[in-house]
């Protein structure tokens, strides 16, 4: 058995690893360097990171493989692969909704996801000259009073990425990611070994690696399972969109794996270049989307040739960022060409503009709409970070499981893998079919009763 043999209007990566590398260019982004730290530091420690490793491995990696297959098999955008997959399994045509409403979800993550890569970038004009990590923080929250300044530079941001996109990925993408990445790879590395000289490296290390289970609650796993679909881009067709791009030849199970390890690996390298700079300075772990920009540049201070490797990293992440935020438009973008007959030029505009738009209301929030609280008490920022991650990308993942799990033919399925019924195929569609719709199912359901939702 062969997989499809369709190919996609938008081209197809070259090479084996163009894939891949694709596809973790996409995965390693902010989540990982940025929201994880927070998020562990604002969920407890090690008892996050365990759900969150959990998640990853029983809904994130199955799911992921659901993605690729869907998208490969059915060649073009998110929606218009679903329609065509709906089709081949004589069912409803409505499936497509699917891949429309992970669009729409792209472009509410990329409005906030563009206003915290603009820190990034604003952070490569430091000069690395502190006196304290509190004056970081200090740094920062000034920072975020200034309205004008986070518009400006998630202009910046925003503009970047669509023009990448209208440009095509394939071509924007493949020529460069793949030298940076590595870069910010080590320097991830370089600030983990910092973090063995602060005199806390234990006691960050225990922090997120010992797990306190009596901190394991409903708003946790909720937080962890949106984490886990957020930093391996999953629920919104993100990785659909870049499968349909993929190599026939190419095989999907173990590719996913790849991307699963790599985004784990820098999240978790991350924590432990982060953590133990909070302690050795008396910091709040919970201080925050603020975190790694109170933490890092402290370390940066500290290094030989800090302002050098500062500046660097600031640069890599901001690349980091983008190449992210690319696959968070171009669902969007290939279904606007493919179904309006547009060009990439003007389908990218369209949408970048609308992001654009959301997120100067996210700029604003940590100023003068401060007060403006459109879910529970979180900010316009916040509220836009939860509807997307916790409620939007698992009700996709859901969808996404029982297609593939329950209603694509099986055979159809096995042919796109190259697998033949072997126990590593089953242990995949038994958590396809059952554990990850299931364990989403729970988790939200337990979430919206206790209240953590509104
Ligand atoms: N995974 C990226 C990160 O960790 C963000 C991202 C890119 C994303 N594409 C996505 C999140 C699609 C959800 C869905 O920074």
């Amino acid at each position: 058995m062969a997989p499809s043999n369709r190919t996609s209007i938008h081209g197809t990566w070259t090479g084996r690893w163009t894939f891949i590398l694709a596809a973790a260019g996409s995965a390693v982004g902010l989540g990982n360097i940025w929201k994880f730290p927070y998020m562990v530091g604002e969920y407890g420690g090690g008892a996050f990171v365990l759900v969150y490793l959990i998640c990853i491995l029983l809904i994130g990696v199955p799911i992921m493989i659901a993605e690729i297959l869907i998208g490969r098999r059915g060649r073009s955008s998110p929606a218009n692969s679903m329609e065509y997959l709906a089709k081949e399994a004589n069912t409803f045509p409505q499936w497509k909704a699917l891949g429309v409403m992970g669009a729409i979800a792209g472009l509410l993550i990329l409005s906030f996801y563009s206003v915290a890569a603009g820190w990034a970038i604003s952070y490569v004009f430091e000069d690395f000259g502190g006196e304290s990590a509190n004056y970081y923080g200090e740094k920062f929250n000034l920072f975020l009073q200034d309205g004008s300044q986070l518009i400006f530079f998630h202009s910046l941001f925003i503009f970047i990425t669509a023009f990448i996109v209208a440009r095509g990925v394939i071509k924007g993408l493949e020529a460069w990611i793949n030298r940076l990445m590595p870069i910010l790879f080590v320097i991830v590395v370089l600030l983990c070994i910092y973090a063995t000289q602060t005199g806390a490296f234990l006691e960050g290390v225990a922090y997120l690696f010992r797990p306190d289970f009596s901190k394991i609650n409903a708003t946790v796993v909720l937080a962890a399972l949106g984490q886990a679909f957020f930093t391996l881009s999953l629920g919104m067709g993100a990785i659909m969109a870049y499968g349909a791009y993929m190599p026939a030849k190419q095989n999907i199970g173990s590719t996913a794996l790849s991307v699963a390890f790599l985004d784990t690996t820098v999240a978790i390298l991350a924590g432990i270049a982060i953590f133990p700079i909070v302690f050795a300075n008396n910091l709040e772990p919970a201080s925050g989307p603020g975190l790694v920009f109170v933490t890092l540049p402290w370390a940066f201070v500290n290094m030989p040739l800090g302002v050098i490797f500062g500046k660097l990293f600031f640069v890599l992440l901001s690349i980091a960022a983008l190449s992210s935020a690319i696959s968070l438009l171009e669902p969007g973008v290939a279904w606007l060409v493919e179904s309006l007959k547009t060009n990439r030029f003007i389908a990218s505009g369209i949408l970048g503009l609308i992001a654009w738009t959301l997120g100067i209301f996210s700029a604003l929030s940590f100023n003068i709409l401060s007060d403006f609280t459109p879910l529970g008490d979180r900010n316009f920022f916040d509220s836009m970070d939860f509807l997307s991650n916790q409620v939007l990308l698992p009700l996709g993942g859901i969808f996404i499981a029982i297609f593939v799990g329950w209603v694509m033919k099986k055979n159809n399925v096995l042919e796109e893998l190259e697998l033949k019924d072997t126990l590593i195929l089953r242990i995949w569609f038994f958590l396809l079919r059952f554990i990850s719709p299931l364990m989403v199912a729970i988790v939200f359901c337990s979430a919206v009763f206790l209240g953590v939702v509104t």
